[in-house]
C-alpha cells in the first residue's frame, strides 16, 4: 500500500489539505511532513497508542524518546516543568527553528514519548507546513526523522516513501527540506548549555547568545542522554570510510579508493568541490565547499541515499573542517564511519 501523498506550496498553505493530514493526527495516524532540516514522522504527542505507532512504522528501539514539537512559544511551558534562563535566552532567538531544548517534563507528556525519561525535548519548527500542521491539529505532535531507524534523515518526500511505505497514512510533500541536517538538541545544566546533538544551529551561533557552551561528546555523565548513541544511526547501507583533512587528503582517498575497486567493490567518493577533478574515473559526488558547511549539510543525506540506489559497496568520504554547520555534518559522517579499521 503506497502512503497518499499531498503536495503542499509551502508559500502557499492550503489549509484544506493540512486538515486532512490534522483529521488524520486526531484519529491516532501518522503523517509524514517537512520541517526546515529533515521529514519527520508525526503523531499525537499526547496520545500513547499514537506514538506507539511511531516506534512500530520505524522500528525504532523503545528506549530512543521522541521530539514533541509545537506551533507556538506558550505550548512549551505546559510541556516543560521549568524553563531556565539560558533555555529561555536560546528559544527567543532561534525559535522558531532547527534547536530542540531538553527540560524537566510535565505530566502532561506520556512516558512512551521520553521513554520513561525525567525531560522532554521540545522543538518549534520554522517550516510553514510543519507550523500549520501543528496549529491545525490542535496538539502537540511528535516526530522523529521519518526514515527507517538507522537509516539517513530522509530530506525529500521521495526518501520517506523509500523508507516507510505502506507503514504510515499520509505525506505531506513540501520539496526539500533546505537544511539537511537535524536541529541542534541541547540541554541545560546551570548556566551551562550541553549540546546532545550538533546540527541545524551552530555552536558558534549558540555562544553568541549563550555564552557557555558545550559539546557532550566525551562527558560520560551525559553519555546515557546523548542522541545517536546507536552505532548503526545515520548509515547509508555502504560502508562509509573518513578520510581526515590534511595535505594528502586526496592521495589518501585514491588509496583506499584503489584498494577497495581492485578488492571488487564499488566505489563512491564524496569529494569536497575542491578536490572534485582529483577523482577522475571514480563516481564521485560533490558534498560541497569545504569551508561551506551549510551547503555541505543540505547535501549530505541526499548523497548518501543515492550512492545506496546505485548499490555502491564503499564511500570514500572526505572529512571537511568541523565549523558551523560543517560540526553536524562531521558527527553523521563519524556515525555513519563507525569505530576506524584496523589494519
Ligand atoms: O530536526 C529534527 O530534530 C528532526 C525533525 C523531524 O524535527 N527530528 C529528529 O528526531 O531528528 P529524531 O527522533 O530522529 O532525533 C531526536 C533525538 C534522538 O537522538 C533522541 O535521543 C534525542 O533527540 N532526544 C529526544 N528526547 C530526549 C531527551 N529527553 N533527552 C535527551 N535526548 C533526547
Ligand atoms: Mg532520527
Amino acid at each position: 500500500m503506497k502512503p497518499r501523498v499531498l503536495k503542499i506550496d509551502p508559500l502557499r498553505i492550503d489549509r484544506g489539505l493540512i486538515g486532512q493530514a490534522a483529521e488524520i493526527i486526531h484519529n491516532r495516524g501518522l503523517v509524514a511532513f517537512p520541517t526546515e532540516t529533515v521529514y519527520g514522522l508525526g503523531a499525537n504527542a499526547l496520545d500513547p497508542r499514537a506514538v506507539t505507532g511511531i516506534f512500530e512504522a520505524k522500528q525504532r528501539p523503545l528506549d530512543d524518546p521522541l521530539i514533541v514539537h509545537i506551533s507556538n512559544i506558550e505550548d512549551l511551558y505546559s510541556l516543560a516543568a521549568e524553563v531556565p534562563r539560558q533555555a529561555d535566552r536560546l528559544v527567543s532567538r532561534f525559535w522558531p527553528g532547527p534547536l530542540t531544548v531538553v527540560l524537566k517534563k510535565t505530566g502532561m507528556v506520556p512516558e512512551l514519548v521520553t521513554t520513561g525519561l525525567e525531560t522532554v525535548a521540545v522543538r518549534m519548527p520554522s517550516n510553514p507546513i510543519a507550523r500549520s500542521l501543528i496549529e491545525i491539529s490542535e496538539v502537540p505532535v511528535a516526530a522523529p526523522s521519518a526514515n527507517l531507524f538507522g537509516r539517513p534523515s530522509p530530506t525529500t518526500a521521495e526518501h520517506v516513501i523509500g523508507d516507510l511505505d505502506g507503514k504510515i497514512d499520509l505525506v505531506l510533500d513540501g520539496g526539500t527540506a533546505e537544511i539537511g541536517v537535524e536541529s541542534t538538541v541541547v540541554e541545560f545544566i546551570g548556566d551551562k548549555v550541553l549540546v546532545l546533538r550538533p546540527g541545524g544551529i551552530s555552536l558558534e551561533e549558540l555562544s553568541s547568545i549563550a555564552g557557555d557552551v558545550e559539546l557532550a561528546d566525551g562527558a560520560p555523565d551525559h553519555a546515557k542522554n546523548s542522541p545517536g548513541k546507536y552505532p548503526s544511526h545515520y548509515s547509508p547501507l555502504a560502508n562509509v570510510i573518513l578520510i581526515e583533512e590534511g595535505p594528502e587528503q586526496v592521495e589518501n582517498a585514491l588509496a583506499e579508493a584503489s584498494v577497495r575497486s581492485d578488492g571488487g567493490q564499488k566505489v563512491g567518493i564524496m569529494a569536497k568541490e575542491e578536490h572534485a577533478r582529483g577523482f577522475g574515473g571514480y563516481d564521485v559526488k560533490v558534498l560541497g565547499p569545504a569551508e561551506d558547511g551549510r551547503t555541505c549539510a543540505s547535501r549530505l543525506f541526499h548523497i548518501l541515499r543515492e550512492f545506496d540506489d546505485e548499490g555502491i559497496d564503499v564511500i570514500i568520504a572526505e572529512s571537511i573542517p568541523e565549523k558551523g554547520l560543517g560540526l553536524a555534518v562531521m558527527n553523521r559522517l563519524r556515525k555513519a564511519a563507525g569505530p576506524p579499521v584496523q589494519n
